[in-house]
Formats: structure tokens, C-alpha cells, sequence
């Protein structure tokens, strides 16, 4: 049973659960610019953020007022061409949203935009599955009012609702709907419009927001997630892309790599991957990536999935298996022996790997930067690494995220993108 203050609780949609500025303020620009007006210093296009559009295209933008109906129909086509894709969860959002649905509490949406976008809005970013009512707006105008779209999205019974919200238009409209006003003041507001339109909270930050909705409820259990494959198979670039889309989700990523991802397995990759210690034997080599593992695994991955965050590791023990295992041929159970006491039970959700030959590969490695110790091993080395990472792949298809990497970054990225939110999010495949 919960125990959460409230058993309804409605949401603003900009300002409220997204970061809505640069969407916003782009859409906005290329309206201006589509109709031949002269576009504001960005500094002064930033303040249509927040008051409604067309008082912003009037008195704001200075557009004549036979052109305003222009100017917002072309705004929508950019919007959702492109600038609703530039819109960011605010951090926490997600698990708010998550805790209340999980424990039963009514989660409403009421926004001032047209009721179709709000929608897509939330379904793209993998949200409306949480959410019982939705609630917008039936066309562009505001003709129901703040107050108005409150009611709609309240449930016919409860017992304590909140209107949660950045504007002063969110805390009037819920004291209209007979609501408690809990006010942000990270979005487009600040804390004194909401004192002055009477919020009966006001909150700094989503993390204050959350215990707010939610004492003491559990956060939920993140996800790990590896990416694998040849070096020169461009992980790393992929690594940083995804992590930027998966924090405009609104997922809390904790990056890290391997060997390293903390002071001790840092120091300990140094040895390994220095060029001065050529004679290093296989054994040595497998204990010492095992034995960075294992702190790494015990200082970083484990609390931070148990903090509910998404653990984004730059390679992770199929490394071990398919360097060590296949590359060194130590063998894959010895390797896997070794490696238990390293993982404990922090396997990998779900792991991506990045199918490159390993002779493209290496024409790769070629033309960038200085090889480490490893990247100085010779083609055959690398054929039974890949060898090894197929086999590890057929055995474990259901954690294998397999993409293709031989294609340009953009094509790549988009598949990488696509089969992680599939696996963070299963609504995101129904929703899609
Ligand atoms: P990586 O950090 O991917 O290299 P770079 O920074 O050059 O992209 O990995 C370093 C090397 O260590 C790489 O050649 C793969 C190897 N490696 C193993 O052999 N076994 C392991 O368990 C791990 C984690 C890495």
C-alpha cells in the first residue's frame, strides 16, 4: 500500500516534466524566419518560453496581428518536425512518474497544448504509459482553460489531488479545480510567481519534487548496460551519442569503462595496457582485467544500479572472454572461472555489440591513434576475438544487442539507440 500524500497528481507538460526551451525557442525561429520577419538576439527569442504562443508572436516578436495565425501554423509544423525532438526529460522524472503509477496513484497530464501533441510528445519519449489521462487543449487556442483541463484529468474520486506545475497559470488553475499547487521553480517561472499565485509548495528540483510525491518509496532498480566489440569498431564515439539520447530520455547514466572506471582499476589498466610490459604472460593479463573488474563491479556498477541508475560500461567481462578466452586462448571457461568472483551476480542486462571484420577493423586502427599493448596484436589475434565474441553472441541472444557498425555514425547511432530503449523500456517498442 502506499503512502504517498496524494492519490491523484496532475502535470504541466513544459517546464514541468521537459526541458521545452530549445525546442521551443527553434520552432519559433524558423517560423520568423520562414515568413521573412526579423528574428529577435536568442537572448530575447528565450522569453517565448512560458507565456501562450501567440501573446508571445504579438507582443514579444512584434509579428502584425494579421500574420499571427500564420506565424503559429507554421510553428507546428516545425515543432513537429523537429522541435519537439529537441525537448529533454528533466532528470527523476521518469522515476517519479513510475513510483505513482506503480503505486496506484492517479497520474494526469493537463497542458495548454493541442491534446494530439501532448500525446505524441509523451509517446516518443516513452512516457504515456504511465500516465491515465492526458489532456490538452482541442485546438491551438486556449479555450478551456488551465482550471478546466485540471478537472478533466482528475479522476471522479479522491482524496488529496496536486496540480503540479512551473507557472503561476498552473497554481491559479488548481486552486480553481479545488487542488493542492505544488509549484517547480526549475522550470520557466521561479519561486516568486509561484508564491504570488498561492502554491501550496514550491520545489527547487526534481529530486525535492520526488520525496514530495513520493517519501520514502524505493526507487527502482536500474539497468547495466555494456557495449562490446573490436577496438576499432568506434564504441567509444557510440558511447558518448548514446549516453547524450539516453540522458534526453531522461534516464540517470552513469558512464564508466573498462579496464578502469574507478581509481584502483585505473591504476590497474595502466599496467596492463602499458607498452613497456611486453612480456606480460596471458595468465597475468586475465587475473589482473578480473581483478580491476572486481572493484570496479563493487565501487561503481552494483550502488549505482542500485541507486536506479542506467550503467553505460564500455566493455565488460564478454571482453574478458573473447580477448583472454579467444584472443590469448586461455579458454572461455577458464576465463569465465576467473571472472565469477569479479562479477558476482552484476551480469549485463542487455549488451551492444558492434559487428565490425576484424580486418576493417584494423585498417581502422591504422589511421588513428597510438596502439596500446593489446591493439599491437597481430590479425590472427583479432580473428579469434571475433570468433570469440560470435560465439558468446549465439549462446546469449537474448542479452546480445547485435548492430551492424560498418555503416556511417548517423545509421548506426539510430539502430543503438532504438534496440537500448526497446531494452530499457519495453513500452517504448508498444508506444513506437
Ligand atoms: P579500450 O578501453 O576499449 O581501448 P581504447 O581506449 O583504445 O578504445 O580497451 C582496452 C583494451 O583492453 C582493448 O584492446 C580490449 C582489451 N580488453 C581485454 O583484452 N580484456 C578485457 O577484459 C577488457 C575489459 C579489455
Amino acid at each position: 500500500m502506499n503512502t504517498y500524500p496524494y492519490d491523484a497528481v496532475i502535470f504541466d507538460l513544459d517546464g514541468t516534466l521537459f526541458d521545452a526551451e530549445d525546442g521551443i525557442v527553434s520552432s519559433v525561429k524558423s517560423a520568423m524566419e520562414q515568413m521573412e520577419l526579423e528574428v529577435p538576439a536568442e537572448a530575447d527569442l528565450r522569453k517565448v518560453v512560458g507565456p501562450p504562443l501567440r501573446d508571445s508572436f504579438e507582443h514579444l516578436l512584434k509579428v502584425p496581428v494579421d500574420r499571427i495565425d500564420e506565424a503559429v501554423k507554421l510553428y507546428a509544423v516545425s515543432f513537429l518536425e523537429q522541435g519537439m525532438f529537441q525537448y529533454a526529460v528533466y532528470p527523476h522524472i521518469r522515476h517519479i512518474l513510475q513510483m505513482l503509477h506503480e503505486s496506484h496513484v492517479h497520474v494526469g497530464l493537463a497542458s495548454t497544448k493541442p491534446q494530439g501533441l501532448c500525446e505524441r510528445i509523451l509517446t516518443y519519449f516513452g512516457l504515456a504509459h504511465f500516465f491515465d489521462a492526458i489532456v490538452g487543449e482541442t485546438n491551438d487556442r486556449a479555450t478551456l482553460g488551465k482550471p478546466e483541463l485540471i478537472r478533466r484529468a482528475l479522476p471522479e474520486r479522491y482524496e488529496l489531488a496536486a496540480m503540479v506545475g512551473d507557472r503561476c497559470y498552473d497554481m491559479e488553475g488548481a486552486k480553481a479545480a479545488g487542488v493542492e499547487g505544488v509549484g517547480v521553480s526549475y522550470g520557466c517561472g521561479g519561486e516568486q510567481e509561484l508564491q504570488d499565485a498561492g502554491a501550496t509548495h514550491i520545489v527547487p528540483d526534481t529530486e525535492a519534487l520526488r520525496a514530495l510525491l513520493c517519501p520514502g518509496g524505493d526507487i527502482p532498480r536500474g539497468f547495466f548496460l555494456t557495449m562490446e566489440g573490436l577496438d576499432g569498431s568506434g564504441k567509444t564515439t557510440q558511447a558518448d551519442l548514446l549516453e547524450k539520447s539516453l540522458r534526453q530520455f531522461g534516464f540517470t547514466i552513469l558512464r564508466t569503462r573498462e579496464p578502469g572506471g574507478c581509481d584502483i582499476s585505473e591504476d590497474i589498466r595502466h599496467i596492463i595496457l602499458d607498452t613497456e610490459n611486453m612480456e606480460m604472460c596471458a595468465s597475468c593479463e586475465a587475473l589482473l582485467y578480473a581483478a580491476s573488474r572486481a572493484q570496479h563491479v563493487h565501487q561503481v556498477i552494483k550502488p549505482a544500479v542500485e541507486r536506479g541508475m542506467v550503467v553505460l560500461s564500455d566493455r565488460f567481462v564478454d571482453s574478458s572472454v573473447a580477448y583472454q578466452g579467444g584472443g590469448r586462448e586461455l579458454g572461455v571457461d577458464t576465463v569465465q572461472q576467473i571472472n565469477a568472483p569479479a562479477v558476482m551476480d552484476m551480469l549485463p542486462d542487455a549488451t551492444l555489440y558492434l559487428a565490425i571484420d576484424h580486418t576493417t577493423a584494423l585498417n581502422r586502427r591504422l589511421s588513428a591513434s597510438t596502439p596500446d599493448r593489446l591493439e599491437l596484436e597481430d590479425g590472427e589475434f583479432y580473428e579469434r576475438v571475433q570468433k570469440a565474441y560470435e560465439r558468446l553472441i549465439r549462446e546469449n541472444k537474448k542479452r546480445f544487442m547485435v548492430v551492424d557498425a560498418e555503416r556511417d555514425i548517423e545509421s548506426i547511432q539510430k539502430d543503438v539507440l532504438t534496440a537500448t530503449l526497446n531494452r530499457l523500456e519495453p513500452e517504448f517498442r508498444r508506444e513506437a
